[in-house]
């Protein structure tokens, strides 16, 4: 292997998330308008082909762990074709997918046999009418039936629920959630509201903190910490009575940029390294131009040395990135 990824902080780069579409079939409050955003052009996206290459430049410089997202990645044409050109690069431990899992169903067995290991689920109420408010769309019971499609998978473990914590609505939700962690295998996590959204509505007093949803789920169902692995997002909390546990990401309240070891590839091909960073490098135009291994190593080295060393939500003057969450890759 050649010399292993590290920014100029010291941290040392093991996980690439890559989105393979702008495009979403949801319209998520917390991340894009009602009418949506003006999508890439087919030729704008980075090709399967290309992907790969980058994916096996990036795991022969110490990625072990790979997550496809998007906008929503199930509706990119072919996408288990990719997954399963990923799931063969040598080297990578860990090949993920987060969706919102409308088309679960369509997809599970094919995903499972191209060799996807883990998958992460968005839902963000566990009741209908209060689902269709928070993504525009009325697919509880479809993504339902999706979860429960992979589900039938016992190899794609753990399977991950993710709920996005706003304030306002989330707090109703925390029981039923815990409640659902403790009745299914699921790992049940909150994410607080981080201002990736569409509508640049996001104001501090939007996010329900970690520790408040927490508190309220202990009263009713008492829970302990458990110790969190280094480079862990999410901080672990099992239920006392030992019937399963849950997960707080608290990127706003508690950042923990200190321990990030990720970088990002968008579906147009520019590399990311923070959710938040305003500048970034694009690796599409060298990639079509016909630059060697040698030479893109070069770009991803210098581009990850200059990773910001923390995000600056809470800092006075913060200004949200130009693009959102659906345009990033979650
Ligand atoms: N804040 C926090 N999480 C978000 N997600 C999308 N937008 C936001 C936001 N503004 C989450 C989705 C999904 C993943 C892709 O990112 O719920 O789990
Ligand atoms: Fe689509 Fe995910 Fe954004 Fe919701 S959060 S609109 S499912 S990309």
């Amino acid at each position: 292997m050649v010399e292993p990824l590290v920014d100029g902080h010291g941290r040392r780069i093991s996980d690439l998330r890559v989105s393979v579409t702008d495009r979403c079939n949801f319209r998520c409050q917390y991340c894009m308008p009602t009418e949506g955003l003006p999508w890439l052009e087919r030729g704008e996206i980075l090709s399967f082909e290309e992907i790969e290459r980058v994916v096996r430049l990036m795991v022969g410089m110490g990625v072990t762990d790979v997550r496809l997202t998007g906008g929503e990645p199930l509706v990119r044409r072919e996408f288990t074709r990719l997954v399963a050109m990923l799931a063969g690069v040598e080297g990578l431990a860990d090949l993920a997918l987060t969706t919102n899992g409308f088309l679960l169903e369509r997809d599970a067995d094919a995903l499972v046999a191209a060799g996807i290991d883990r998958v992460n689920v968005s839902i963000d109420s566990l009741q209908r009418d209060r689902f269709f408010q928070m993504t525009r769309r009325d697919s509880l019971p479809q993504v339902l039936r999706g979860l429960e499609a992979v589900a039938r998978h016992p190899e794609v473990h753990p399977i991950k629920v993710n709920a996005v914590a706003m304030r306002g609505f989330t707090e109703a939700e925390a029981v039923p959630f815990a409640e659902f962690a403790r009745s299914t295998a699921f790992q049940v996590r909150f994410i607080e509201f981080m201002p990736l959204d569409g509508d640049r509505s996001w104001r501090p007093d939007d996010v329900l903190t970690g520790d408040e949803l927490r508190a309220t789920i202990h009263a009713v169902h008492p829970l302990e910490e458990v110790p969190r692995e280094r480079s862990a997002t999410a901080r672990i909390f099992r239920f006392r009575d030992g019937r399963g546990e849950m997960g707080f990401i608290n990127p706003v309240s508690e950042p923990f940029c200190d321990d990030c070891n990720r970088i990002r590839l968008t579906a147009e091909g520019k590399l990311r390294t923070c959710l938040f960073s305003v500048g970034e490098t694009d690796l599409r135009e060298p990639l079509r131009a016909g630059a060697g291994d040698d030479e893109l190593r070069h770009i991803v080295r210098d581009a990850v040395w200059r990773k910001e060393l923390k995000h600056r939500v809470s800092e006075p003057g913060f200004r949200p990135p130009p693009r959102t969450m659906s345009a990033i890759g979650g």
